[in-house]
């Protein structure tokens, strides 16, 4: 596996530089690694035009009071993710918090004003902290002293990241020459890597994805995103009861014997592949075919610039299959610097147009979300239906590929079971991702949650509905790779998270989750159902008398096609008795007086006076999970507008609301 940071040196970033003769170090605050991929991004740049390595480096791994000391000509980057409700990612954290004390000690003082900075945010608009961790560093560092070089460039991982951008790099780079003496006239488009074939291999000794990786080596210890754990799946079903094309899974994870723990309201990670048609498809855009199962090392030619993204040796078909994100829609910068490997002139000549006028980008290509092997495929000259041209293939180095092409990340969900109940199991309840594109024209498939529903059919070997023509129908490719052991399995690790029951049953709790926001509140009431019948036994009952209530508040369309779990809430309702409330919103059955649809927030507008008692009162908690920029937004401002009734202004609504956001007794799992 690739390690974040060279192993030498320590924690100090300065002398590292010095030692190095470097003048750029890049610091990243990264959650799933697109922050990194901006960083390594802006590293190569500046390679390709000033001819100046850099540090790209792990804020975690280093200390920050070294930020005064630097030489006078260096210049320290900082690429900053936002993260859940407007948090540092967990590697940024001291960084963030070192900076941010009252009087924070540098190695000469207490200010910053020998510091030249650049930051770049990566943030998302459906959330309320639009790119809050930059936009805080950004001033505080100010506040300390320090000068930044250039504008604070933003990007919005929502829509527009790599146009956000695009649209900011040239402006900064001008301004770090002007303003660091960094002069342009660097080497141009530099290689990252050294691509090997070889023969020279032991066979069991030949990476082939996570799973195999891992059964190779035996890898015990401890499972995180370094190291995921090959779990055994042992339940797999379909949830909704419809003939239609709709499909949401419920997939139980065995634990047992992995040293994995986990606790209500976590996530699980998932570490999709990709399935058996796009690896073909690449594999004859770039001529691999014949060699698909040939071995390769691959050597990073700059470390610091670059790491090999996968564990080598392996092939170029565990290389697409697992490691290298080839169904995520192309990007512009990547297109652009494969026009010179075109198989003919008019290829070349269009793909350039393509990679270098976004409109013209955005109507061939975003639009219709194509991947980077789709777009290649036209361009040649091929529909995209049939089978991808062998004859022509597009002579791009291999390296390049590499380079351009960002890892496969694995995909989180919010457990939907409590680990008193099922504590060898991690349960994930999931919809299958299928939405056309934006063109209207043909369908994308989310990745990871058909690679989950392909699980469930081979799990249960169902036949695969033709209709639904899910290009996922084969997730193996000619050798196989998901059962081991006798048992299918998927890589999966544990992050964990702050949405959590309170600890005394006699603290209300208010949660709100349609859809498949209810499956972290499915793990909430199995808690209580556990405490319930633990205090029962203790105490007869009377145990529960003085426990606050637990509110659902549930939504779906219909109750007989995607009512999730609608058995399981009656018998649990059985258990806590009076305790445990559910109000459902049945979209598509139930309207409202006026004909219009009837959703959570209206029943908890319904609710309203002993909501409003149960917060101001009663310390009651509330969680909101699901859709971020539908959902999340109008049933926040129905809590205001209830806070707001019962504080008699809506001044003191608002500010009631930020009061329980900043205790965190208003807390949110919410996805755009
Ligand atoms: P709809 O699809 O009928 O509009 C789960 O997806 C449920 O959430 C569905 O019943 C869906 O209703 C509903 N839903 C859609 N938009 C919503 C919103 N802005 N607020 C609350 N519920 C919403």
């Amino acid at each position: 596996q690739p390690t974040s940071f060279d192993e030498e040196g320590g924690d100090d970033f300065v002398s590292k530089l010095k030692e190095q003769k470097k003048r750029i170090v890049i610091f990243y605050g990264s959650q799933t690694g697109t922050a990194e991929e901006y960083a390594v991004k802006i590293a190569k740049e500046a390679k390709a035009r000033f001819g100046t390595s850099s540090l790209v480096l792990d804020p975690e791994e280093y200390e920050f009071d070294k930020l005064d000391a630097l030489p006078a000509d260096a210049v320290a980057i900082f690429v900053m993710a936002t993260y859940g409700e407007g948090e540092p990612t967990d590697n940024a954290v001291k960084l963030v918090e070192h900076v941010a004390e009252e009087s924070p000690q540098f190695t000469q003082g207490d200010n910053l004003e020998s510091l030249k900075y650049v930051i770049f945010g990566l943030g998302n608009r459906t959330y309320e902290h639009y790119n809050k961790v930059a936009r805080d560093l950004d001033s505080r560092l100010q506040e300390l002293g320090a000068t930044r070089v250039g504008e604070r460039g933003e990007g919005d991982d929502d829509k527009s990241m790599e146009e956000d951008y695009l649209e900011w790099k040239d402006g900064m780079f001008e301004a770090l020459a002007q303003e660091c003496g960094f002069e342009e006239g660097g080497g141009g488009e530099v290689e990252d890597f050294e691509v090997a074939e070889i023969d020279d291999f032991e066979e069991d000794r030949v990476y082939q994805g996570e799973l195999s990786a891992r059964a190779l080596l035996g890898t015990k210890g401890i499972h995180d995103a370094k190291n995921p754990y090959p779990a055994p799946i042992i339940k797999a079903k379909e949830l909704f009861s419809l003939s239609g094309e709709r499909s949401c899974v419920h997939m139980e994870f065995d634990i047992d014997g992995s040293g994995i723990s986990y606790q209500h309201g976590d996530h699980v990670a998932v570490w999709p592949n990709n399935p058996e048609v796009e690896v073909e498809r690449i594999l004859a855009v770039l001529g691999l075919t014949e060699k698909r199962f040939t071995v390769i090392d691959v050597e990073s030619l700059d470390p610091t610039l670059a790491k090999v993204p996968f564990p080598v040796p392996t092939t170029y078909d565990a290389i697409f299959r697992h490691y290298l994100d080839i169904s995520a829609a192309a990007g512009r910068q990547a297109v652009n610097s494969f026009a010179k490997y075109a198989p003919s002139e008019a290829a070349k000549t269009e793909l350039a147009k393509i990679g270098s006028d976004k409109a013209y980008f955005g109507k061939k290509v975003a639009n219709r979300s194509l991947k980077l092997a789709e777009v290649l495929q036209i361009v040649a000259g091929d529909d995209l239906r049939a089978e991808p041209s062998k004859s022509t293939p597009w002579q791009i180095p291999f390296d390049r590929i590499i380079s351009a092409i960002p890892r496969v990340g694995p995909r989180f969900y919010s457990i939907s079971s409590s680990p008193k109940l099922y504590p060898k199991a991690v349960h994930v309840t999931a919809v299958v991702l299928r939405y056309q594109a934006a063109d209207g024209g043909e369908y994308i498939h989310g990745l990871a949650t058909n690679f989950i529903s392909t699980l469930k059919q081979k799990y249960n070997q169902e036949q695969v509905d033709a209709r639904i023509k899910s290009p996922y129908y084969n997730i193996e490719g000619p050798r196989g790779a998901y059962i081991a052991g006798g048992h299918l399995r998927a890589p999966i690790h544990i992050r964990r998270s702050t949405f959590r029951l309170p600890t005394s049953p006699k603290i209300p709790v208010i949660m709100i989750g349609p859809g498949t926001g209810v499956a972290p509140f499915r793990g909430f009431v199995q808690e209580r159902v556990a405490s319930a019948q633990k205090a029962i036994e203790k105490n007869g009952p009377e145990a529960l008398k003085d426990w606050g209530k637990i509110r659902l508040f549930y939504g779906c369309r219909k109750s007989n096609e995607d009512f999730l779990y609608k058995e399981e809430w009656e018998e649990h309702k059985k258990a806590l008795g009076e305790t445990f409330e559910m109000h459902t919103a049945l979209s598509r059955e139930k309207f409202k007086p006026d004909g219009s649809k009837l959703y959570v927030q209206d029943l908890v507008w319904e609710q309203r006076e002993a909501i409003a008692k149960d917060i101001l009162d009663n310390k009651a908690y509330i969680f909101v999970c699901g859709e971020a920029a539908g959902m999340a937004k109008d049933v926040e401002a129905t809590l205001v507008r209830i806070l707001s009734e019962a504080k008699g202004s809506a001044e003191d609504g608002k500010k009631e609301l930020q009061l329980l956001k900043s205790r965190s007794r208003l807390l949110l799992d919410v996805w755009s």
